[in-house]
């Protein structure tokens, strides 16, 4: 049993996520740190996007609970939750109408208004120019609606900010930029969990790592000390799904 203690933003013990039986996530516990970036990096399959959305309580855990500062979050209101922990899906789905109805969709429930300088920096920091801000969702590449689900959920203020791949279908340049924003928004202590399948990112961005393998959390490391740790070729092949301790 891990010690929690208050300051941590997400903490999960011994959560475990079944459905029709088969587990998917299995006895996980893992204090979150509160300062910095983490990864979260495993196999395709391993249960990344399962535990972002379980943070997020799109699902909830078959066992187990996840604090949140603390709390447990099945006792906060779901739409309070959402809006202090903001969840970009690995598949944007984003509200019918344009980039300005989908970036003003949160703040309109909270009563929060945006100048027009405000929402096109909004924009800009997900790498858009201002002229997107009147086009209709539908038109848009995959690249381009990936991140208005960002800047919809910057739009929230979250404390706490879970990306399932957001750079997955964006080019260098929108990469570069996205990189740097989240970067930003570390240092404005915006908690970021990323999950990401690029080692170079993963280098690049993180600070700290989970490691899931077939459901299980197999390790929680420094990044620094991860890529100081191991090889070249052990990295390689972990991050092609083999364990960092040699079993398969
Ligand atoms: N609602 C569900 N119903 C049935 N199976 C599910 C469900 N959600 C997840 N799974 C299964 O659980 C496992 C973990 O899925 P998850 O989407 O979390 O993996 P992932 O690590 O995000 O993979 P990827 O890197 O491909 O995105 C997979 O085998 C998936 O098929
Ligand atoms: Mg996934």
């Amino acid at each position: 049993m891990l010690e929690f203690n208050h300051k941590c933003p997400i903490c999960l013990e011994n959560v475990q996520y079944s459905f029709n039986e088969k587990n998917i996530l299995s006895n996980i516990s893992v204090k979150v740190e509160s300062e910095g970036i983490t990864g979260v990096v495993g196999p395709s399959g391993s249960g990344k996007t399962t535990f972002l959305k379980l943070i997020n309580r799109l699902i909830s855990p078959t066992k187990g609970r996840i604090l949140f500062n603390g709390e447990d979050t099945t006792f906060i209101p779901v739409k309070q939750l959402r809006k202090k922990i903001g969840l970009v899906q690995q598949r944007p789905f984003l509200f019918p109408g344009t980039v300005k109805d989908n970036l003003l969709y949160g703040p309109n429930i909270w009563k929060i208004k945006y100048s027009l300088d405000e929402l096109y920096s909004f924009l800009s920091r997900v790498a858009l120019p201002p002229e997107f801000l009147n086009l209709n969702v539908e038109n848009l590449s995959s690249g381009e609606q990936q991140r208005v689900s960002l800047g919809r959920t910057l739009a929230n203020n979250p404390q706490i900010l879970l990306l399932d791949e957001p750079t997955s279908s964006l080019d260098i340049v929108s990469e570069e930029i996205l990189e740097t924003t989240l970067r930003e928004l570390a240092r404005e202590k915006i908690k970021i969990i990323i999950v990401t399948h690029s080692l170079e990112q993963t280098k690049r961005l993180t600070d700290q790592l989970l490691f899931l393998k077939n459901g299980r959390l197999i390790e929680k490391i420094n990044t620094k000390t991860f890529f100081d740790r191991y090889d070249e070729k052990e990295i390689r092949r972990f991050f092609k799904a083999k364990s960092i301790h040699g079993e398969n």
